[in-house]
């Protein structure tokens, strides 16, 4: 099998692609793709090595892991949705030793960088999570998925409210070395994410990861019960993308220098480039890996040769250009208007 190389030669019919610099950067990380791929939709990055080569994206992140193994929800946990897809995979997995034995090992190994997604189900998890990754080598940045239920707290999501948000992100920094990059990553399940966004830069988040998945349901109406044996899931995919890019939009107006990694429903590079427009630094690609493998390799290309059409000799050029501020028309009389 050939692995998909992040191409810069011309597709058949198309002008050579000249080359810019297409470096991102994120949290003070300096990338050499702005695509990463989504906690979840590449596990520990092996499989998806055998279809691109995971050393030239920006990073992989991996699917949340946490203290102690766990086995996940029950199935059915999939579900198709109009463009998009339904998941209550739950948190299945190694736990974080057998993961930094195995997984991390292997990524470091393979020279691959790697954000380390972790998840807890109380504060105090998360920084146990946090002071066993600081004895570990090889992590560019910790990404906290914060859209876990509070065991301590009647369940309610940590990301849901900003004091939770916030408790979890101190505990993280506290454990961690203070020159990790931490990444918090927002649910856009709340009345106003920049409220969650400030709560937790506050607390000592580096940057934001937004969005995770929106709650959703599918009844089927064969059975006339929820299809889901968790009865809710994640809903991610195309369908999630204005809501995301809308979610990007809104931090990147509220906090201007803030590191954002932006994803939700990213297919090509056309969509990844809405997000570096709205003000995404970096964008992470996730459903549409479980159809085309190839996909993080794929947008980065397509994104490279689409702000080569707009004119940007860099991808830092593009990011939050939407946000400018009106174009000005000169006009014969010298008087400048406002274009509509
Ligand atoms: C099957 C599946 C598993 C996921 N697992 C995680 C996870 O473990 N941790 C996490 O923070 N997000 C998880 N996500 C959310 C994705 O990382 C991403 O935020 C979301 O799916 C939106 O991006 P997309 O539309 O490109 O998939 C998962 C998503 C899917 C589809």
């Amino acid at each position: 099998m050939t692995r998909a190389l992040i191409s810069h030669d011309p597709l058949p019919g198309d002008a050579p692609l000249p080359a810019i610099d297409m470096s991102a950067e994120l949290a003070g990380l300096r990338l050499p793709s702005p695509v990463l791929t989504a906690s979840g939709c590449a596990a520990a990055g092996r499989e998806l090595d055998q279809f691109v080569d995971i050393t030239e994206l920006g990073a992989i992140v991996t699917k949340s892991v946490k203290l102690n193994p766990q086995s996940g929800r029950p199935t059915p946990r999939m579900a198709e949705t109009p463009s998009g897809m339904l998941n209550s995979i739950g948190l299945q997995g190694p736990g974080i030793d057998r993961f930094i034995e195995h997984d991390l090992a292997w990524l470091v190994d393979r020279g691959a960088r790697t954000i380390v997604s972790i998840a807890g189900g109380s504060v105090d998890e998360y920084g146990k999570l946090a002071a066993r990754l600081r004895l570990t080598r090889g992590i560019s940045a910790i990404e906290v998925n914060i859209s876990c239920p509070n065991v301590e707290s009647r369940g309610q999501v940590f990301a849901c409210a900003p004091d939770s948000a916030a408790a979890v992100i101190q505990a993280v920094r506290r454990h961690s070395d203070p020159r990790m990059p931490i990444l918090a990553k927002l649910s856009p399940d709340v009345t106003d994410i920049v409220e969650i966004a400030g709560a937790v830069v506050r607390a000592g988040a580096t940057g934001v990861s937004v969005i995770n998945t929106l709650l959703g349901m599918v009844i089927d109406i064969d059975t006339m019960r929820p299809h889901l044996a968790g009865v809710t899931g994640g809903l991610s995919g195309p369908a999630i993308r204005p809501v995301a890019v809308r979610c990007v939009w809104q931090i990147r107006q509220a906090f201007p220098d803030l590191p954002i990694l932006g994803m939700g429903g990213i297919r090509s590079g056309r969509d990844a480039l809405e997000f570096v427009l709205a003000g995404a630094n970096a964008v992470s690609v996730g459903t549409a890996i479980f159809h085309d493998p190839s996909a993080p390799a794929r947008i980065h290309t397509e994104l490279h040769r689409a702000l080569v059409e707009r004119g940007f000799s860099s991808l830092s050029q593009a990011v939050s250009y939407a946000h400018r501020g009106p174009d000005v028309v000169e006009v014969d009389d010298g008087l400048d208007f406002i274009a509509e």
